[in-house]
């Protein structure tokens, strides 16, 4: 199941993407908003963390204006690792080295076509399991642990 959210700036984006994982066999479900009324990101960003962190959804996907203010909210929740891409190589590489799983996706940056591929490497990019990246991920989980309540 992916999580999927976005803020006023990104309903046609998120609607689109959300199509296109249905399309290809995915179990989307969508934490809003769903007007061109104005918002506030981090409400959505926390729907989306929270279903990751808690294990109720696979993956999340985020998307504002930027991407930005999503992923920096999403990475306050714990257990959460929220990539902020706009290019597929990143998007393949956050999957196999950090083991990311929030996409934050920026809707006034990328094109339509440029985000769903960055969809698609990001949902379909398994984790590499290297002992370098878990011992990497172990030492941002200290981080949080240091930090979080
Ligand atoms: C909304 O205008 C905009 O600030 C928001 O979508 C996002 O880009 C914030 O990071």
């Amino acid at each position: 199941m992916i999580a999927i959210g976005c803020d006023h700036a990104a309903v046609k984006l998120k609607n689109t993407i959300k199509e296109h994982l249905i399309a290809h066999g995915m179990e989307v479900e969508d934490f809003g908003c769903f007007s061109d009324a104005s918002v506030d990101y981090p409400d959505y960003a926390l729907k989306v963390a929270e279903a990751v962190a808690e294990q109720k959804c696979d993956k999340g996907i985020l998307i504002c204006g930027t991407g930005i203010g999503m992923s920096m909210a999403a990475n306050k929740v714990k257990g959460v690792r929220c990539a902020h891409c706009s290019d597929t190589f990143s998007a393949k590489a956050t999957r196999q080295h950090n083991d990311a799983n929030v996409l934050a996706l920026g809707e006034r940056v990328v094109g339509v076509g440029l985000a769903l591929e960055i969809v698609d490497c990001f949902v379909n990019t398994p984790f590499s399991n290297d002992e370098r990246h878990i011992r990497r991920i172990n030492k941002i989980n200290d981080i949080e642990s240091k930090y979080f309540k």
